[in-house]
């Protein structure tokens, strides 16, 4: 088994290195995949740090130097590196792409994300790695071994949604920013951070139509007994285009004036949505104190019911009397 794994991470080792080569020493790397990396404004040292690379837009460059160089089929293909045709002969899973391996929490890579060049809505924005016996990505969040230090030292970690925004975040020095990758957030993310720090920074893409579906998975964060809060940006907007628009100084002032505890953030924009109907403001108070019922620190929801009961002209022990319905029901 541990053989196994093994055999999967130095495949994807030699991968990784394959796709720097291929981007650095040729002219279509050059060209292409560096110039693009250099146009989004990322530096050599970012570029080498996170061993970015580009992917030859051919079939089998990878496949076949693999296998020249002596590296498994079954490896290859479990991997998600190369894909096998019904033939028996393989092909490459990333053609033509920029490459960013996705690292283990002590620096190994496992995985990768190759983002098209094309402007073409008809291909994935994004390919990435299937799941293996060393990339689980519900364990995974992009960019954790270079920020891990950071984390701690902060004791805060941001958390974004794109590999282009730790990039940037992380090139603009504040290195205590991770990745989901996309997908919604699981609770095994969640407890990795939590080995590093209590305090959770969310910042979203200003196009975020899915930030009112995410509300309830991030109630998921307060179990955890983190806090959370939550910072938007202007409409259009990522982490990555937001910093690199504004500097990092006018970046962190961004965070600083408008990062918004979690549950307030939520309570707002419910109650916004609810408008003057009593019945739908009655839902919002009741999903409130769903929240607040999850926060395992009883003193720490009781401040909450306290603020929550301002911002929603409600009576406090109404909500308590909520609160602890609620929490016995659970128990
Ligand atoms: N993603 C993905 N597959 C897609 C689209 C997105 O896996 N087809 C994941 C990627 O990890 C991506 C993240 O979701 O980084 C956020 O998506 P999005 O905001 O659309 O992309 P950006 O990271 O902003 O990418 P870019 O700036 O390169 O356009
Ligand atoms: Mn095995
Ligand atoms: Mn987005
Ligand atoms: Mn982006
Ligand atoms: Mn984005």
């Amino acid at each position: 088994e541990e053989n196994h794994r093994e055999s999967l991470m130095i495949v994807s080792g030699f991968a990784a290195k394959f796709f720097q080569e291929s981007m650095w020493e040729t002219d279509e790397g050059k060209s292409i995949g560096l110039s693009y990396f250099k146009e989004r404004g990322f530096t050599t040292e970012t570029i080498k740090k996170f061993e970015l690379g580009y992917s030859p837009d051919q079939w089998e460059a990878f496949s076949s130097h693999a296998l020249k160089e002596g590296y498994q089929q079954q490896f290859l293909v479990e991997s998600g590196l190369s894909v096998l045709r019904d033939n028996g002969s393989l092909y490459d899973r990333y053609r033509g792409r920029v490459m960013f391996p996705i690292h283990s929490f002590t620096g190994r890579v496992i995985a990768f994300g190759g983002r098209t060049l094309k402007n073409d809505k008809s291909v994935p924005k994004y390919v990435n790695s299937p799941e293996s016996e060393i990339y689980h990505k519900s364990n995974i969040l992009y960019g954790l071994y270079f920020a891990k230090k950071a984390i701690r030292d902060e004791d805060n970690c941001y958390l974004v949604e794109g590999y282009a925004d730790v990039l940037s975040v992380h090139q603009a020095g504040i290195e205590n920013v991770v990745a989901s990758s996309g997908t919604s957030l699981t609770v095994e993310q969640i407890r990795l951070i939590s080995r590093f720090t209590k305090n959770i920074t969310i910042l979203y893409d200003g196009d975020a139509a899915g930030i009112k579906a995410s509300l309830r998975g991030l109630d998921m964060i307060l179990e955890e007994g983190l806090n959370v809060k939550v910072v938007l940006f202007p409409d259009g907007d990522d982490p990555d285009s937001y910093v690199r628009k504004v500097g990092t100084n006018a970046f962190k002032k961004h965070i600083d004036e408008n990062k918004k505890d979690f549950i307030l953030y939520k309570t707002d924009i419910l109650l916004k949505e609810a408008g003057t109907d009593p019945i739908r403001k009655a839902d919002v108070i009741r999903e409130v104190v769903e929240s607040i019922a999850k926060i395992p620190d009883s003193i720490k929801a009781s401040v909450f019911i306290k603020e929550c009961s301002h911002i929603m002209q409600i009576d406090e022990r109404s909500l308590l009397s909520e609160l602890n319905k609620m929490r016995l029901a659970k128990a």
